[in-house]
């Protein structure tokens, strides 16, 4: 009998290297694998397809002894939660061994590697471009576009980077990629390598990723034969949230302090070392594999409007079913937080869920018909980012929430534009005066025939008006997204809860309650 048990980072973290050394103090044969991405179940075991769990070491003779039906869900791969997905990026998850180039091979691993080579750089890149498939790192950029200009640029050496920077909160997509399917990623750039004329590239892992960086090496190793002559390297994050956006990171790769370059030149015509480079997040360039081997409209297939294939959700914070759940474009929030997520972990009604990371926009359940789309977000105000949902309850405070914002702007600024550098401080420091009344204190005094009611009234009008002025500046006047977006959560926590900022609510017909004039 093999029992097989993750060694994912999660996997490990939920106690799975007990589990197995107890299964192996059993006489059991243990296999590890990746993670079915079933986070709530973790240390999930699996023997001959059945699932238990989450185990401890405690639960391993009852396991054994077949008496732990407590535990059992049965077949994981008839599970709901998988079942109901479309898995075509982590369509190895929780069934092959991460370093096994036999897995790998036996799974359809390097088919669309053969096939690049087969069809020609030319014809890659059409087929990357007929797919649809658009950058999984933030801004949703065409990646067939970005490939092509690379390709088309006269350059003595061009570059593959991969961003594994992965600092949006709630996201772990690229990390259980890059520690459960690595070869998968190598396979994505060696594609990408061929398309566009590159020799070389690097995978920007961040520092807090020491399991991926260990696997990624190891599997890089593994198969320097099957990619040549393309070579790889891994290079570890400098450790700060703005070394994800894709010029400071190259800086970063170049030993250069992460400060944002300023655009143009786009980093396909001037970036690594000045030269033609592709920037892609890891989900994207895993994506490539899939679309080579089976063809781009198997890919196109899926989805709605100008989002198309699929997309690693991750669903995180207060949910009772925390994981990665892939699916095609169109699934509505409402779903995926309430049916697929089971609502809050807490029990209590969700207050709202932030989508894209620490810069996505606050939304409340009103808009649960919202569908995964870049469009239909953007024209929300809100951003699908690297696609992580963290869920909060009825007890979060959306006022501290708005100030985390402002301040991890603040933390984070790299400091080269005025707005984002001073903007969040002010940011910051106005969200404490509405917070505490501040300045309020010297008005009532200075004014003591006024009413206080109507004086803090007064001066938090005039605090909030103040905010929404700097929100504006940061939005319109930065340098680069982390500065522009922060007012993104700051004004939809003003817009959605203003009871939360001492502010009066409206009712909006097609919101909900909202701030007044917000
Ligand atoms: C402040 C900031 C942080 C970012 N962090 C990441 C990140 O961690 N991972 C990522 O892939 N993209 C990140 N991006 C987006 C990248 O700049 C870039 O758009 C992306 O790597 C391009 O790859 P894609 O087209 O495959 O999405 C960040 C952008 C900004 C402004
Ligand atoms: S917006 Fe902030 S992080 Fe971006 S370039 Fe300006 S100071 Fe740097």
């Amino acid at each position: 009998m093999i029992i097989r048990i993750s060694d994912d980072a999660a996997a490990l973290a939920c106690g799975a290297d007990p589990v197995a050394a107890a299964f192996e103090k059993a006489g059991a044969t243990i296999e590890r694998v990746s993670s079915w991405g079933m986070h709530w179940l973790e240390p999930l075991v699996e023997i001959d397809g059945h699932g238990f769990g989450p185990t401890t070491a405690a639960d391993v003779p009852a396991i054994l002894q077949g008496r732990a039906d407590a535990l059992s869900i049965g077949l994981i791969a008839d599970h709901p939660f998988i079942a109901s997905q479309r898995r075509l990026t982590f369509a190895r998850a929780g069934r092959t061994r991460p370093l096994s180039l036999d897995d790998y091979a036996a799974t359809g691993g390097w088919k669309g590697l053969e096939r690049a080579h087969a069809i020609g750089a030319e014809a890659v890149l059409d087929a990357v471009t007929a797919s649809g498939l658009r950058g999984r790192g933030g801004a949703g950029f065409p990646a067939g576009i970005k490939w092509r200009t690379v390709a088309n640029t006269p350059a003595d050496r061009r570059y593959i980077v991969c961003n594994a920077d992965e600092g949006d909160s709630g996201t772990f997509a690229d990390r259980m990629l890059m520690e459960g399917d690595p070869f998968c990623l190598i396979e994505g750039m060696a594609i990408a390598a061929h398309a566009a004329g590159a020799g070389s590239g690097y995978i920007y892992v961040r520092s807090e990723y020491p399991h991926a960086i260990a696997k990624l090496t190891a599997a890089i190793e593994a198969s320097r034969a099957i990619v040549a002559p393309f070579v790889l390297h891994v290079r570890e994050g400098a450790g700060a949230y703005v070394c994800g956006e894709e010029t400071s990171l190259l800086n970063s790769v170049e030993g250069k302090r992460g400060e944002v370059r300023a655009k143009p030149p786009l980093p396909a015509i001037e970036g690594l070392f000045g030269k033609p480079t592709i920037v892609n997040n890891v989900l994207t360039l895993a994506a490539v594999p899939f679309i080579l081997a089976e063809g781009a409209t198997a890919y196109v297939d899926h989805g709605v409007g100008r989002s198309r294939g699929t997309m690693p959700i991750q669903l995180a914070g207060n949910i009772r079913h925390a994981g990665l759940y892939e699916t095609a474009f169109g699934v509505t929030l409402g779903e995926l937080v309430n049916d697929i997520g089971g609502g809050t972990a807490s029990g209590r009604p969700i207050k709202a869920v932030q989508v894209g990371g620490p810069l996505g926009a606050y939304i409340p359940p009103s808009a649960f018909h919202l569908p995964f789309d870049y469009e239909a977000f953007a024209g929300a105000d809100a951003l699908i980012g690297h696609g992580g949902i963290v869920v909060f309850d009825d007890s979060a405070d959306m006022l501290a929430q708005a100030r985390f914002a402002m301040d991890f702007c603040a933390v984070e600024s790299c400091g080269k534009c005025t707005p984002c550098r001073l903007g969040a401080v002010r940011g910051r420091e106005t969200l404490d005066r509405i917070r505490s009344g501040g300045r309020l204190a010297d008005v009532v005094e200075a004014l003591p025939q006024m009413h206080n009611a109507t004086a803090a009234g007064r001066v938090r009008a005039d605090e909030v008006a103040l905010l929404t002025d700097l929100c504006e500046t940061m939005q319109y006047g930065s340098l680069c997204a982390l500065g522009g977006f922060t007012p993104y959560p700051v004004m939809s926590a003003l817009r959605h809860w203003p009871e939360d900022f001492g502010l009066p609510a409206v009712e909006d017909a097609g919101q909900g309650r909202v701030a007044q004039g917000v």
